[in-house]
């Protein structure tokens, strides 16, 4: 049997107060709507419709596929009516239509399959999952007829005071057989809200007899809907902790799971050490027994095993290789790469730099545009005087080469292999392999010199 999907996302969103479209505000870096879609492909979904509002192109931008349809609803007015603008997209699908809402990001592929499962099982017309839910104000109470079937769905503000006691509620996901898809040409419109609701249809379907079901097999945690920023943020935990249950499953020790934000395109070896406030986003890799410390950001990075990150460090499209160490307070902008047991420590800036291995930049440096070598060790505070106002140009270190304190490369330059540069050197021109290079004036001492009187002023220095 064939499945469509219909995702409904053209409200307005109003409750969110935001110039952004509702099912575009983000959740573990994913726009809402996008985690929705994914549920819809893995059930393997012959066709997949977007309904979208007025926002329809910021969010075809945001979300766009080629399998994806969209399907606009000029105005606002009621899931009922956004199922209807749907159809047409539908064109002669003879399967099963599965409704989902855009604002529920939570679903998953599992639980529809399961639902449609049960649907056809029993050969409803039309099915809606419910769940039992704690404060069940902002859903449709699902009312049973005496043999258990639904009869209807009431929203709050449509519901007598003891419906509103009712804890099961409409999860928002249906699935429609056969001719159900007519159902909608029956729905009129709700006086209270002005607007064409798709829960109507279930007494529509009472009305004539056709068969329809409501499976009590959702949770709370997985039909949220999201529609303020408050169920945002409870949203984006429950997501949160789902991810990182599934890293700890797989061998990850998390200090404080609650704390820790990944992406869904992250990926983390066991044996891993991730502490609090870490953030891992869009596609990081992570290899195995790597320690992550506190307050680090990593973005679109590969991260070898038995590496350590320390405190308070960015990591930007860049590569750390096994065994290297990075931070505290390190800054790795795109395009770098840590060889494999190298070292970057405090304060330390690279930008399309590339640490070979056993390599060592420790304290206070910028290094751009940068090629070095196998165990090189720069000093404190060496710089790459990488820009002059209009190119970028590089500078290559040898493998070997040992750079004092204090230095500064005015790139284009290179230096040969196991050359040294004297401590606070501006190094402009090539260095030969095996060199000295000292670019520093020599030493003068001026003896008594504190002791004499300054010149022109009649002032004394102080004694010594
Ligand atoms: C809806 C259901 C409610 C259910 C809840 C589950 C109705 C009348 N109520 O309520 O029974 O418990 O979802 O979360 O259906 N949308 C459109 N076009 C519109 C209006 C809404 O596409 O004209 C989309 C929204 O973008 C959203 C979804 O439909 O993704 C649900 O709309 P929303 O206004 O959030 O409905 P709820 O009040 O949450
Ligand atoms: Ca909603």
């Amino acid at each position: 049997m064939s499945t469509a999907c219909v995702i409904l996302a053209a409200g307005l969103g109003k409750r969110m107060k935001s110039g952004v479209p509702k099912v575009l505000h983000e959740i573990c870096g994913a726009p809402m709507l996008e985690s929705v879609i994914s549920a819809a492909r893995r059930v393997n979904a012959e066709k997949v419709v977007v309904v979208a509002g007025r926002h329809i192109d910021s969010i075809r931008r945001s979300v766009g596929a080629a399998d994806v349809f969209f399907v606009l609803q000029k105005e606002a007015k009621g899931t009922g009516h956004a199922l209807l603008c749907a159809r047409r997209a539908l064109g002669d699908f003879q399967g099963t239509v599965v409704v989902l809402n855009g604002d529920s990001p939570l679903v998953e592929h599992e639980t529809i399959k399961k639902f449609l499962r049960l649907h056809r099982r029993d050969r409803n017309a039309l099915s809606v999952i419910s769940f039992i839910s704690k404060d069940p104000k902002d859903y449709g109470r699902i009312i049973r007829d005496g043999s258990g079937g639904v009869s209807a769905i009431i929203e709050e503000k449509d519901a007598e005071p003891i419906q509103k006691k009712i804890c099961e509620v409409n999860s928002g996901v249906y699935a429609l057989s056969g001719d159900a898809l007519s159902l909608l040409d029956a729905i009129r419109m709700n006086r209270a809200k002005g607007e064409y609701y798709l829960t109507d249809i279930v007494t529509e379907a009472a009305k004539r007899g056709l068969k329809a079901f409501a499976y009590c097999i959702g949770t709370e945690e997985e039909f949220m809907g999201v529609n303020t920023r408050e169920e945002l943020a409870r949203a984006s935990l429950l997501m949160r902790r789902r991810i990182s249950k599934k890293w700890s499953e797989r061998g990850v020790t998390f200090l404080d799971a609650d704390s820790v934000f990944i992406h869904a395109g992250v990926s983390i070896g066991r044996d891993s050490v991730i502490y609090p406030n870490v953030h891992l986003e869009g596609h990081v890799k992570i290899g195995r027994g790597t320690t992550i410390f506190p307050n680090v950001r990593i973005v679109n990075a590969q991260i070898g095993s038995g590496v350590v990150i320390k405190d308070s460090s960015l990591i930007e499209d860049s590569k750390v290789k096994d065994r290297a160490s990075v931070g505290p307070f390190a800054h790795l902008r795109p395009g770098s790469e840590v060889g494999t047991g190298a070292r970057v420590g405090n304060f330390v800036e690279l930008k399309k730099a590339v640490i070979g291995r056993e390599s060592k930049a420790s304290h206070l440096s910028y290094l751009g545009d940068a090629v070095i070598g196998r165990g090189v060790n720069i000093g404190a505070g060496t710089i790459t005087c990488n820009y002059d106002g209009v190119k970028k140009h590089r500078t290559v270190l040898g493998d070997g080469v040992f750079v004092g304190s204090d230095t500064q490369f005015v790139a284009p330059v290179k230096v040969g292999r196991g050359a040294y540069i004297g401590a606070g050197s501006t190094i402009t021109e090539d260095v030969p392999a095996g060199a000295l290079a000292l670019s520093r004036t020599r030493q003068k001492n001026i003896r008594g010199w504190a002791n004499r009187g300054r010149k022109g002023t009649g002032s004394k220095r102080r004694k010594v």
